[in-house]
């Protein structure tokens, strides 16, 4: 993914002394050229947050708030078309997580990205957001969020590797996300689970509801 655009810039730089007076090629020059470095300069951001991620901000907070910020971020940065359809369930009976908002919003947000993805081939593309209490006795011990899809499924023989960075089956992924995903969770001292058919996959993320202490 990152040779990419350097085979691009070269291919033309290559060319530029033979074809200098060439218009249409000066004018594809330009655009190609411009377009790659910047799809570059993206690249080289994503492995620079995926190295430095800022540091965490753990406050009681109501997973809703990240939920539904995760649906705006990846509507807005991954283009998530009007074709998904994209339900949420979000009871108010959750307890309060020790969370940092925006880490989990972005984790959250790789996920939908994820369904949305593996599911754009569908004639009905399905994406579910729901979040549960998990009851223990009397009280809540975490929040469960989950992001269904039905989607093709992971590919077995890449199962195992998928929260590896650079792991992607996409032309133009980068495979930071579930690697994200599973470092916020962890983070945050939850759990992450996969369960994945031929008919979609789940993602389930734990996280334990934060003590009344806190
Ligand atoms: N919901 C999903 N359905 C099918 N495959 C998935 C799903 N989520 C992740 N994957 C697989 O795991 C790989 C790694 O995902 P990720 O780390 O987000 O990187 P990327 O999306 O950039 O490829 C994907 O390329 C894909 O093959
Ligand atoms: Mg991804």
């Amino acid at each position: 993914e990152i040779r990419n655009p350097l085979v691009a810039i070269k291919t033309f730089a290559q060319l530029l002394p033979e074809r200098f007076d060439d218009a249409d090629f000066r004018k594809e020059f330009n655009q190609i050229v411009v377009s790659e470095i910047d799809r570059l300069d993206k690249i080289i951001t994503q492995i620079n947050n995926f190295a430095h991620p800022p540091e965490l901000v753990l406050k009681p907070i109501d997973v809703r708030e990240p939920v539904k910020k995760a649906v705006e971020i990846a509507k807005s940065r991954y283009g998530i078309n009007g074709k998904v359809e994209l339900e949420t369930s979000l009871p108010s009976n959750l307890p309060r997580v020790l969370g940092d908002e925006t880490a989990l919003a972005e984790a959250f947000a790789h996920l939908v990205a994820n369904a949305a993805e593996a599911s754009a081939d569908r004639s009905k593309p399905r994406i579910t957001l729901s979040a549960k209490p998990v009851r223990e006795g009397e009280h809540s011990s975490a929040v469960v969020v989950t992001v269904q899809d039905n989607g093709t499924g992971i590919a077995p023989d890449i199962k195992a590797k998928i929260f590896s960075p650079f792991c992607t089956t996409k032309p133009r992924g980068m495979g930071l996300g579930l690697p994200i995903v599973k470092r916020t969770v962890f983070d945050h001292h939850g759990r992450v689970e996969v369960d994945s058919t031929p008919k979609g996959t789940q993602v389930s993320v734990l996280l334990p509801a934060a003590t009344t202490a806190d």
